[in-house]
């Protein structure tokens, strides 16, 4: 009898898993995501108003600026990753990051829509159980003018870019590609 405990347990604990990351992954949304419209929106104000290479500041200074702001105030690692970065010491992906990246590109040339496309994991990380939460992020028109064909960019854009990072992976994509995505690491 002993021995089938353990089995035991763990089929309880399935159903149990199941429903956590639902929950986990309603309740980090509710949390994380209103973040994304607000770094859209001071992108295209900032376009607007600056234009493009002026509006540089917002995505490396206010963008960020905003996702630390909700690192604060929920206690949760949450940064920006991509498969091509423009910023590698801040956005490159690890491990489990890269895997779902990869497998976004695949589920979107599968005709997945992009708008909802998400993943969310209870993993173990040193021994301790993490949930982890990433939502790609789509490329829209305005994305187009720092991140579309390099040869489409405006010189004084170019000209900044080139100086602030010269590594940069992040040209050449077309609207409707995942330019990266949004990462959350939740200790449980
Ligand atoms: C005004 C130029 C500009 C516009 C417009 C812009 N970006 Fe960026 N983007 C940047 C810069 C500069 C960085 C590097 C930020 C840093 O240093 O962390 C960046 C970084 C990123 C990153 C972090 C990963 C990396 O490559 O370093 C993501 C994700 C991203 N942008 C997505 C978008 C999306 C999605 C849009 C459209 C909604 C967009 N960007 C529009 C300039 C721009």
């Amino acid at each position: 009898m002993k021995t089938y405990l353990p089995i035991a347990l763990l089929l309880a604990a399935l159903p149990a898993l199941a429903q956590d990351v639902a929950d986990l992954t309603a309740d980090t949304k509710k949390t994380v995501l209103p973040v994304v419209p607000k770094v859209v929106k001071a992108m295209q104000e900032a376009v607007a108003a600056k234009g493009v290479a002026g509006a540089i500041p917002v995505c490396k200074e206010e963008a960020p600026a905003l996702i630390k702001e909700k690192r604060k105030e929920t206690g949760w690692d949450i940064r920006r990753v991509s498969l091509k970065t423009r910023n590698a010491e801040r956005a490159t992906p690890d491990l489990w990051e890269a895997r779902q990246l990869a497998d976004f590109n695949i589920r979107a040339a599968n005709g997945e829509k992009l708008d909802t496309m998400e993943k969310g994991e209870i993993v173990t990380i040193d021994g301790k159980q993490v949930f982890r939460y990433m939502k790609a992020l789509p490329v829209a028109d305005v994305c187009l003018t720092c991140h579309g064909p390099a040869d489409s960019l405006d010189a004084g854009l170019k000209a900044e870019l080139g100086k602030y990072y010269p590594h940069d992976q992040a040209t050449g994509y077309a609207k409707g590609q995942i330019r990266g995505a949004l990462t959350v690491k939740r200790p449980l």
